[in-house]
């Protein structure tokens, strides 16, 4: 089946907080630690429009006629005060019975093209230290290693170092 990204709408909430969800709760990818509820997952839609957007790929299900997200990708300021605006920090999901089709891949590189048409100068991405499957993607798609925060984040009784990559445009 085809799969094409685009645009995310309010009415994804649900299959992109499935996707995350299941990283929250299972894995340390993501330092948060309580499964997003639906409206919060809304919420983070209506503030992921425009500049600092986020799209989804999907798939169309046949049997019900309707599209199946298969994983969505966002741009999100890198930090609030003015002078650091034209940086941006990029994040990817996968949904995980879809990842090694490419999918990442081409969200990551559809997520670019909308940061650098929007005019903004570097992309950070904050990987768990050893994630090889997101190290060598973002190292495919252009980014070079910075360095590696250490024991900066604390899940599932455990210090979790925080490698960081940079992409200038
Ligand atoms: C990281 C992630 C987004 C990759 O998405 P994906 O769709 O599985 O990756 P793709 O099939 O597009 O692969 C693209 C490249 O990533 C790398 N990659 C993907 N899976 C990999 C794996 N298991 N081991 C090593 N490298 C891998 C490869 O360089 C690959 O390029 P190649 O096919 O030319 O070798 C996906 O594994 C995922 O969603 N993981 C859970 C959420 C997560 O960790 N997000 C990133 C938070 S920083």
């Amino acid at each position: 089946m085809t799969v094409r990204t685009r645009t995310v709408r309010l009415d994804d909430a649900e299959g992109i907080r499935s996707i995350y969800n299941v990283e929250v709760v299972d894995s340390t990818v993501t330092m948060d630690m309580v499964a997003r509820p639906l409206h919060e997952q809304q919420q983070w839609i209506e503030h992921h429009q425009g500049a600092h957007g986020a799209i989804v790929a999907v798939e169309d299900d046949p049997a019900t006629r309707t599209e199946r997200i298969l994983g969505f990708a966002s741009i999100s300021p890198y930090r609030s005060r003015p002078g650091y605006s034209t940086t941006v920090e990029n994040s990817v999901y996968v949904h995980r019975a879809h990842q090694n089709r490419g999918i990442g891949r081409v969200l990551l590189d559809e997520v670019l093209a909308l940061a650098a048409d929007s005019g903004f100068h570097s992309c950070m991405a904050r990987i768990l230290a050893g994630h090889e499957a997101s190290i060598r993607l973002h190292a495919s798609r252009g980014f070079d290693l910075v360095g590696v925060e250490r024991e900066v984040a604390r899940k599932f009784n455990r210090w979790i170092d925080i490698t960081v990559m940079q992409r200038i445009f």
